[in-house]
């Protein structure tokens, strides 16, 4: 399983990389705006920025929702670095777009999908990932491993090399449920990431070992 962090912070990124475990990084709208970065000079070098730190894709979102605006962003987002990847919002233009981007190599991650027709639609298009929202489905109560599970049936029925990245994921359990069902990529923050190493008993075990050892000096 890949393992991406979901930020557009520096500094995250970069203890992210130290762990030696990070797969690549996917950022949105959101998390440039929370990091203060904007107006499109900025925000392209702060994608490069983010590429020069880690080795993986780096997923920059387009904001444009017509064709023709999608088209012209994704270009010059993906001339930016080759490790970016054009995200494209799943509407009826995005799926046109991402056949286009996909006609060009050019790499595309499909966000904001919420149902398995809209995973399958995205990956018939030729989208590279398509990032369906966990937590999100979660906080309206509905199961957002099981649309996971659901989109893992289609594509292993059809051998889509589309990848899905789970997104939105919240806690250490939305990583290992992913993880058990076969998601071949999650995206969170690096507190769920960190948070997989912690165990109680492994506290407790390796104080009474350095306790041990500390008495036989
Ligand atoms: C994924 O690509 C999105 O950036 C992200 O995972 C959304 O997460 P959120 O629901 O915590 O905002």
């Amino acid at each position: 399983m890949k393992f991406f962090i979901d930020t557009a912070n520096l500094d995250q990124i970069k203890e992210a990389q130290a762990l030696g475990i990070l797969d690549g990084v996917t950022t949105n709208p959101s998390l440039m705006a929370k990091e203060g970065i904007s107006g499109d000079e900025k925000v392209k070098q702060h994608y490069i920025d983010i590429c020069n730190i880690v080795d993986g894709d780096v997923s920059a979102e387009v904001i444009s929702t017509d064709f023709e605006g999608m088209v012209r962003e994704g270009e010059e987002l993906a001339a930016l670095h080759e490790q970016i990847v054009v995200k494209v919002p799943m509407i009826m233009d995005g799926i046109k777009a991402i056949k286009y981007f996909s006609s060009k190599g050019i790499r595309t991650n499909c966000t904001l999908i919420f149902s398995p027709g809209q995973a399958l639609l995205a990956a018939k298009a030729g989208a590279s990932y398509i990032s369906p929202f966990l937590g999100r489905l979660d906080d309206i109560s509905t199961d957002g491993i099981a649309l996971i599970y659901e989109i893992r049936t289609i594509f292993d029925n059809y051998l889509f090399e589309t990848e899905i990245l789970a997104a939105s994921i919240r806690h250490p359990m939305h990583i290992v449920d992913c993880a058990k069902i076969g998601a071949d990529i999650m995206t969170g923050p690096l507190s769920a990431i960190t948070a997989l190493a912690k165990h109680p008993l492994t506290d407790i075990g390796l104080e009474k070992f350095l306790a041990d050892h500390a008495k036989n000096k």
